[in-house]
């Protein structure tokens, strides 16, 4: 294959360096803050049904496409891009300008984190009780007035007031940090992990333990994994399960793609996809069990008080948690200062190496386009992120990180990333290439299945996600751009303004040349001039057919509210209009045994797919509603169910022998690993 490269550019070191890395980039706030409050509030233990699949069926199978084509083309994101089809650059750039937005807020919160940190070690040297602490309704109140109030010197609206200098020296010091774990590259990267990954997992593990054996501990389990099967009815659930995944596995912005440019050329790929996919849900699942067991013992000790404290009235995802609720529950605890610590410090170190793989694929973006040196790079990006991370601490500025993260990581930019990335590299290149790339080196083999999850499944599921978010945002009270006097809502046109510009700065960007090219490397698609005619006929046939489903839905759409029944057929015949002209374009395709084809096909097989996943949000939106209230936890007992013991155990099984299984494959294969990596 023309497009494998045969040099190596710097490596990590070990394979475990290389695992722990990637673990260390999908393992963050994200587990902490955002699966536990996920898996609570849609549907206690039911939720993992969704999530499981979700693993499996999306998560996994992209970071198999990202692992592969980041190690087939040993370039960054937009390079990586470039080398499959040129005109698809900017795809890469684009999930790095999100990237790039990503580190100007992330390292904010840690600096957040930083300081939590160090009022524990004060409580711990000086004796005092902490700053948040306090009994009952008013020790909660307490805890919210000392995170809100004086620590964040919060207003409720996106008002920018005087720089928190205390923050600003936080966020220093976290930049600081984050660029002497990088400066240096990937190898020392591969080494500062090894600190940075298990540390917090140690300390997840002690604090998971104290969880369960304090009294309690079991009323906070009933919360998290009763299940509510009624919950698994309802779309949302589903939908929350599948962008959780997403966001958790740092998928679309370019990180995974760049960790596996920097892989030795004989290394694995599925099977470390598959290990670090199971090791992110490990973390997340234990991570809600530390949560939950602290809070039903929080709970418990409170109904000892005249204010008894349910867990429902603390229980809450994002800095919620993490910087009142949680430090709360702590401080009616034994120990409060020292466990305090421990859960800062675990805090701080699950994100850190989140943060800095961000800044890495950025770093590594822009040295693989310009040829700059990364030193000097790296200095720069630092600083102008620092410089940007002060917007957000202002008074108003952990809404403005709310909202602006909403759309990042919500539909406009995760969401859309994903969807784009599946389309491209499903259609516009043989994706055939990609996993027998993935396969001549890895210690198991993916069938051709995964061509099919790339092209049509996972585009799917995330298009059906896309436009019903979409829907759901512009009918959201007072419209989505507007409020409800008329005026304009200028924080949601800031972030929409940032997701609408990403991808001109990207479009830009792949125009400038790339001063940095080797000579070996050939763009794969536009080889063979002549083929390009090749099915022009059913390649026009299926195009059209897709543009006409694709008009009808645009036109269900806006008509949509009044009757849904009637337009009900046409959204069938919109659907077998886009079903015909995937299997047209796809047939096109299929006679080509080269890269290049018929452009026609390779649009229809793209816009089909779109249409498919709008035919579908369409009919989960008629039958959803538009808004959707969150579930209420009917808790009934005070000891957990038997079904819940059997979740806890399916789901400590599927890690353990997942997992197992995994490691066991890695060393029994490795002579059979080297043979087929020779061939290449
Ligand atoms: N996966 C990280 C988390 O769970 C966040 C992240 C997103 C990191 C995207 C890198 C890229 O917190």
């Amino acid at each position: 294959m023309p497009e494998i490269l045969e040099e190596q550019r710097e490596s990590w070191g070990t394979r475990g360096g290389f695992i722990l890395a990637a673990v260390g980039s999908a393992v963050g706030l994200g587990n902490l803050w955002g699966f536990p409050y996920k898996l609570y509030n849609y549907g206690g233990g039911a939720f993992l049904i969704p999530y499981i699949v979700a693993i499996f069926c999306i998560g996994i199978p992209l970071l198999i496409l990202e692992f592969s084509l980041g190690h087939m083309t040993q370039r960054a994101a937009p390079e990586a891009f470039r080398r499959v089809n040129k005109r698809t650059e900017f795809v890469g750039w684009w999930g790095i300008i999100l990237g790039f937005v990503i580190i100007t807020y992330y390292p904010v919160i840690l600096a957040y984190c930083f300081s939590f940190m160090f009022y524990s070690i004060e409580g711990i040297i000086k004796g005092t009780p902490l700053p948040w602490a306090g009994e009952g309704i008013e020790g909660v109140n307490n805890a919210k007035h000392f995170f809100y109030d004086q620590y964040l010197g919060y207003t409720d609206d996106y008002s920018f007031g005087s720089i928190r200098f205390n923050i600003l020296a936080m966020l220093i010091i976290t930049w600081i940090a984050m660029y002497f774990c990088i400066f240096k590259g990937v190898n020392l990267v591969g080494k500062i992990v090894w600190l940075t990954v298990p540390l917090p997992w140690l300390m997840l593990i002690i604090l998971t333990l104290r969880g369960l054996t304090l009294p309690g501990s079991t009323k906070g389990l009933i919360y998290y994994l009763e299940p509510v099967w009624s919950e698994l009815a309802k779309p949302t659930t589903w939908r929350f399960a599948f962008g959780q995944v997403f966001f958790s596995l740092s998928l679309a912005f370019g990180v995974m793609v760049t960790y596996a440019s920097f892989l030795h050329r004989k290394s694995d790929i599925n099977n470390n996809a598959a290990i670090i996919g199971l090791a992110d849900f490990a973390t997340s699942f234990i991570a809600g069990l530390a949560i939950f067991s602290t809070l039903g013992a929080m709970a418990h000790i409170s109904q000892q008080t005249q204010n008894p404290i349910p867990v429902e009235k603390v229980v809450s995802g994002g800095p919620g948690l993490a910087f009142v609720a949680f430090p709360y529950a702590l401080a009616q605890l034994p120990g409060a200062a020292w466990w305090s610590f421990v859960f800062f410090f675990t805090l701080a170190t699950l994100g850190i190496d989140s943060a800095f793989s961000i800044t890495e694929s950025v770093l590594a973006g822009v040295v693989d386009k310009t040829g700059w040196k990364r030193s000097r790079v790296l200095p720069a990006m630092s600083f102008v992120g620092l410089l940007l991370g002060i917007f957000y601490i202002g008074k108003g500025g952990l809404n403005w990180l709310g909202t602006i993260d909403g759309f990042i990581n919500g539909t406009w930019g995760i969401a859309f990333l994903g969807l784009l990335e599946c389309v491209v590299l499903g259609w516009a290149y043989k994706i055939d290439h990609l996993r027998k790339h993935a396969n001549e080196r890895s210690d198991w083999q993916i069938g051709r299945w995964w061509n099919w999850a790339i092209k049509l499944f996972i585009p799917v599921i995330l298009g059906t996600l896309f436009f019903w978010s979409l829907h759901d945002d512009f009918s959201a009270e007072g419209g989505f751009l507007r409020q409800a006097d008329g005026g304009w809502n200028i924080p949601n046109c800031v972030g929409i303004g940032i997701v609408a510009i990403a991808p001109i700065i990207a479009l830009t960007m792949s125009f400038i040349k790339t001063v940095y090219r080797d000579q070996h490397h050939r763009s794969t698609i536009f080889d063979g001039k002549t083929d390009l005619t090749y099915g022009t006929k059913a390649g026009f046939t299926s195009f059209s057919l897709a543009l006409m489903s694709m008009a009808i839905l645009i036109i269900i759409a806006a008509k949509l509210e009044p009757s849904f029944n009637y337009y009900w057929h046409l959204i069938a015949f919109a659907f077998v209009l886009a079903v015909s002209s995937l299997i047209i374009g796809n047939f096109t395709l299929k006679n080509r045994h080269k890269t290049s084809c018929c452009w026609f096909a390779r649009f229809a097989g793209i816009t089909s797919t779109l249409n498919i996943s709008a035919a579908l949000a369409l009919i989960l939106i008629y039958f959803t509603g538009k808004s959707q209230n969150l579930a209420k936890h009917p808790i009934k007992s005070e000891h957990l169910s038997g079904t819940s013991y059997i979740i806890l155990s399916i789901v400590f099984a599927l890690i353990i022998f997942g997992l197992g299984w995994c490691f066991y494959r890695a060393t029994t294969d490795v002579s059979k690993n080297e043979t087929s990596a020779r061939r290449n």
